[in-house]
């Protein structure tokens, strides 16, 4: 039971105790044990703050608890599974719903959450109707910036647009009918250039494509890059000169697939774990043909969700990745992983081995929902923020932050206490800032003991003096996904 103890699911996705802990050091300690239990008859991501919300609201001119920064104007806006119905038979599997707070000099214009209303939302559809992709999608992971565009994104589908004004729902964005395959959730933005870098993945051949746009919504560049078979990739990475993409044994299962659409609670998840794929890391030219990719071998099986960032080292690519030994063992439903650690790749730029390096290993809290400064995405980082991860054999037990030094391993912490959960930490860099810490850290978190839901930021050069800024929300926020930043 000792391996079962440890594993923990993570996330595509998803705290504050005002008498904080916080820590700092080579390790983190372990999180406590929270003080809310779970009800193990009971879908665990339908209960306590991952529960879904029922209503669309919106308040105005909200108190500020500490001080937002007077440079600070902008929309935080984040994503997460929220079913319409009430429930859903996984927890990547509800209606898209984006929670917003407008800052302007610092001050809280406004909250507001709103679904994203996709076909699926307006059937109430849930996720049983048909293939996923194109206008089949939840589009319920991450919101991503593209130019002065709000785009949502689920795992597979076209992403949707949004208004900023209000969050409202334009429909589904196509790149003017040039997108052909899905878009999935984590687009890179390239600070030098501004273009966007993002893949989808099918079921059916091509199983993997990448593409290139302009910040004003050109698509400049699609390409198939060829893999062994559908597999699941839900991140990638960039550097300025190569996109990097990894191909993990976590295999899409046509006969799961059909049985799910069939019948969502018959738990047949439509991936299997498949060892046997093998692992392996793809280095393209930014830009480049998919004919032109570089694959490299991982010596063990294992799969990553998210990377934290990579970098160009020589004729080496360097990625740092949040590494689980294994993912969706089972056709289960609640999507358990093995093992998490924290782990950095230094990958060939030609066809070879990577090495694979323990940075924090499972025991230590390695951390997940990475978040870097997004002008060092591609380019070579010191610090990355990460989500503390707490064992759980019922769920997902995310706490407060872990601001890792990727130079000395340093590891500064700041944990909201038992009854806290938070999300990703979305890094906010300071206008005017000179070092690459300097900014501010983002996110909703829910205190379970209360039932109260605060947008809370952080100084990213002090995460363990915890929060500088508290917001007290008018309702629940439920434990979500990825987010974005729109500066004003
Ligand atoms: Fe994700």
């Amino acid at each position: 039971m000792r391996l079962h103890r440890r594993e923990v699911l993570v996330l595509a996705g998803g705290a504050l105790a005002f008498a904080a802990c916080s820590s700092s050091g080579r390790t983190a300690a372990p999180r406590p044990p929270t003080t809310v239990p779970l009800d193990p008859g009971h879908p665990w991501w339908l209960q306590r703050g991952f529960a879904p919300v029922r209503k669309e609201v919106e308040a105005f001119d909200l108190p500020v608890q500490g001080a937002l920064p007077p440079e600070l104007s902008g929309l935080y806006v984040r994503n997460g599974s929220n079913p319409r119905t009430g429930t859903s038979p996984h927890w990547f599997f509800g209606d898209g719903m984006v929670h917003g707070v407008r800052i302007d000099r610092g001050r809280v214009r406004w909250y507001r959450n709103r679904y994203v209303r996709t076909p699926l939302y307006e059937a109430s559809a849930g996720f049983g109707t048909g293939a996923p992709g194109g206008t089949n999608t939840q589009s319920n992971v991450s919101c991503i910036r593209l130019g002065s565009t709000l785009l949502t994104s689920g795992e597979v589908g076209l992403p949707f647009e949004l208004q900023t004004s209000d969050l409202s729902t334009v429909g589904a964005y196509d790149f003017s009918g040039r997108l052909k395959t899905s878009m999935t959730a984590h687009p890179k933005l390239d600070p030098a250039t501004g273009l966007l870098h993002f893949f989808g993945y099918g079921f059916v051949p091509p199983y993997l494509t990448y593409h290139m746009a302009s910040p004003d919504g050109r698509l400049l560049h699609s390409t198939e890059v060829p893999v062994p078979g559908p597999t699941m990739i839900h991140d990638f990475a960039i550097t300025e000169h190569d996109a990097v993409f990894w191909d993990l044994p976590v295999v899409f299962d046509m006969d799961a697939a059909i049985a799910y659409i069939k019948d969502p609670s018959s738990g047949r998840f439509p991936f299997r774990w498949t060892p046997s794929y093998g692992a392996r890391v793809g280095v393209l030219p930014l830009g480049g043909n998919g004919d032109q990719v570089q694959w490299s071998s991982l010596d063990e099986p294992c799969y990553v969700f998210h990377g934290v960032n990579a970098f160009r080292d020589g004729e080496h690519v360097v990625v740092d990745v949040c590494r689980l030994s294994s993912v969706f063992g089972e056709h289960t439903t609640t999507g358990i992983g093995g093992e998490l650690s924290l782990r950095r790749w230094t990958v060939p730029t030609t066809a070879g081995k990577v090495r694979d390096d323990v940075l924090v290993g499972a025991d230590d809290d390695p951390g997940e929902l990475p978040s870097r400064p997004p002008g060092l995405v591609g380019r070579p980082h010191r610090y990355g923020y990460l989500v503390q991860n707490r064992p759980t054999d019922d769920g997902v037990d995310l706490g407060g932050v872990i601001k890792h030094d990727f130079r000395s391993g340093r590891r500064t912490v700041w944990d909201p206490g038992p009854t806290r959960h938070s999300g990703e930490w979305l890094f906010v860099a300071s206008p005017d800032g000179r070092d690459e810490d300097e900014g501010w850290l983002m996110t909703y978190v829910h205190d379970e003991a209360t039932g109260v839901s605060e947008f809370v930021t952080l100084d990213a050069t002090d995460v363990a003096a915890g929060p500088i800024a508290r917001v007290r929300l008018p309702q629940r926020v439920p434990y979500g996904f990825h987010a974005t930043w729109f500066p004003a």
